[in-house]
């Protein structure tokens, strides 16, 4: 990650080499911390409200302290400011520092990763891991956590055998999520997406994709689906806030086709931050 600026709850922008986190601090010792990652189009937080609201529900359901959000959207429009670049990365961190004092609140803001758009020209090979269904309360559904080292590893793995990324099942064989992306295919005018009610993160872009994809003429499906269904798609895609709209074209070592739906949803989800700009 090539951090730009970093501003601290309390004290404002620092240097990105300052630390800000106590030693002690649950989020580092436990990963007991709320995380937002959301892409910033020219100067502007995309869909920050709603990146806010799942924070705040993140940090309830791992019993933080309230999610301070007008301290938040000061740090990070302090920190945008402070990086002097529109297009960029922003990730707000809410921990409760020792569980003693105050919580602490981050904004940080870094680099595009400047390999996507390549990488949506050629489009990912994933590879289907075994993944936790997060089927009940206390194994966190939906909670975007600071304890996303099980994550990484997944893209690690899929990495060793020569894909770009993961995609999760369940132990029934059915499909939930990338390590940091939602999962889309589509037959003929229906697009296909793993519900909420599998315990899988309930993605800004997903909720974005589900307003365009009607604009774009397509219906949505969401459901229970098997690998199997995702293989034998028309096109595959995933969805997330840094990645966009990113195109599948391999599963397992098989080929999937490219398609329309992609490319027009990525196009859809350009003009949508550039309405959000105009707004
Ligand atoms: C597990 C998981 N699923 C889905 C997503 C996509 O969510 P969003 O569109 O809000 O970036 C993410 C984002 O990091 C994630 O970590």
């Amino acid at each position: 990650m090539s951090l730009l600026a970093v501003a601290v709850g309390g004290r404002g922008v620092v240097d990105p080499a300052e630390p800000v986190l106590r030693a002690d601090d649950e989020a580092l010792l436990r990963g007991r911390g709320a995380f937002e990652t959301i892409r910033v189009y020219a100067g502007a937080s995309f869909r920050l409200p709603e990146h806010l609201e799942r924070l705040a529900r993140s940090a309830e359901r791992i019993n933080l302290p309230p999610v301070n959000v007008m301290q938040l959207r000061e740090l990070a429009t302090q920190a945008i400011e402070a990086a002097g670049e529109p297009d960029v990365v922003l990730r707000l961190i809410w921990t409760p520092g020792n569980g003693d004092g105050d919580p602490t609140a981050l904004a940080l803001v870094s680099a595009l990763p400047d390999h996507h758009d390549a990488l949506r020209e050629r489009g990912q090979r994933l590879i289907s891991l075994r993944g936790v269904r997060a089927d009940e309360p206390w194994l966190l559904p939906g909670v975007k956590s600071t304890s996303y080292a099980v994550n990484m590893a997944a893209e690690t793995e899929a990495r060793r055998r020569g894909a770009d990324d993961a995609v999760f099942v369940d132990p029934e064989g059915i499909v939930l999520e990338g390590p940091t992306t939602n999962i889309w295919w589509r037959r003929g005018r229906t697009l296909y997406t793993p519900s909420l009610g599998l315990g899988i993160l309930a993605g800004v872009t997903r909720a974005a994709m589900l307003e365009l994809a009607s604009e774009t003429g397509y219906a949505v499906e969401e459901g229970a689906y098997s690998l199997g269904e995702l293989a034998d798609a028309e096109e595959a895609f995933t969805s997330s806030s840094v990645r966009e709209v990113m195109p599948v074209v391999e599963l397992d070592g098989a080929a999937i086709a490219r398609g329309p739906a992609a490319d027009e949803l990525q196009a859809a989800l350009r003009r949508a931050a550039e309405a959000t700009l105009q707004a």
